[in-house]
């Protein structure tokens, strides 16, 4: 269980924008910019499971997951590659996928996805740190990256919606159509989709290790990242109450988590 400080979670938000800004160009930029920006606040400090067992459960979870999946999705085309595939795909195309296969964790326009869990027992008995908004339309979490994107006008191609579509592998129902196969017509026809999900395959058990073996896993540990969640959602609810704009980054992170 790791507990950022807000210096980290900046930081890791910036890394974030400045692979935006450095992978791509024109009006695709753009757009993930205007989009990063919207969700700026909540970006920030969403987790990227809801349960410790899982991986990257507390604040800040979902950029550091995403960081390390377009890291890890990097490592692996080298590795392929040195034992003689055919990369039939561009970095540009793995990046956009490493970094948007999660993008529906983030929730949808109005809601947010990871809600603390206040229910104790539920808690303690199930280790359910957060819960899914029970306010949301249901989408599967791909299906909700590739709406979102859609939304902001990102233009998506079509091998680049099917890696973020079948991410999940066949731990999701949906993709068995494309991923079980025993016509060669169907099979993909590029590596892409594939090794996305290797890299978030790989990242992610890497982080339940992580989390396993790490001398920090302590309730205090989880309790303090619970506790900055819980404020950072109370402050986004107040400010949408008072339909103030969004405080900066900077100044929402000065106020929760600054010395007082
Ligand atoms: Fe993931």
């Amino acid at each position: 269980m790791k507990n950022l400080t807000e210096q980290q979670l900046l930081d890791n938000y910036q890394k974030l924008v400045d692979i935006v800004e450095n992978t791509f160009e024109g009006e695709r930029k753009e757009n993930l910019l205007k989009m990063y920006k919207f969700f700026e606040d909540r970006i920030i400090v969403a987790p990227a499971s809801g349960k410790p067992n899982y991986h990257y459960c507390f604040a800040g979870g979902y950029v550091e997951h995403v960081l390390h999946i377009v890291d890890t999705a990097k490592k692996l085309m080298k590795v392929y590659e040195s034992i003689g595939a055919v990369i039939d795909f561009t970095e540009e195309e793995l990046v956009f996928c490493a970094l948007h296969h999660d993008l529906g964790k983030v929730g949808d326009l109005e809601h947010e996805y990871y809600l603390v869990q206040e229910d104790d027992w539920r808690r303690k008995k199930l280790n359910e740190w957060f819960t899914q908004n029970p306010e949301m339309q249901f989408m599967g979490v791909t299906d909700r990256a590739l709406w979102l994107l859609q939304h902001f006008d990102v233009k998506v191609s079509q091998l680049e919606w099917l890696a973020i579509k079948v991410s999940d592998g066949m731990y999701d129902d949906a993709n068995v159509q494309y991923l079980k196969t025993f016509k060669p017509e169907h099979s993909f026809q590029s590596s892409l989709p594939y090794l996305i999900h290797w890299a978030d395959h790989m990242a992610t058990r890497a982080e339940y290790t992580e989390w396993k073996y790490s001398e920090k896993k302590t309730t205090e540990k989880v309790n303090k990242s619970v506790t900055n969640i819980k404020q950072a959602v109370g402050k986004q609810v107040k400010e949408k109450v008072e339909t103030q704009p969004s405080a900066s980054a900077k100044d929402l992170f000065d106020e929760l988590f600054g010395d007082k």
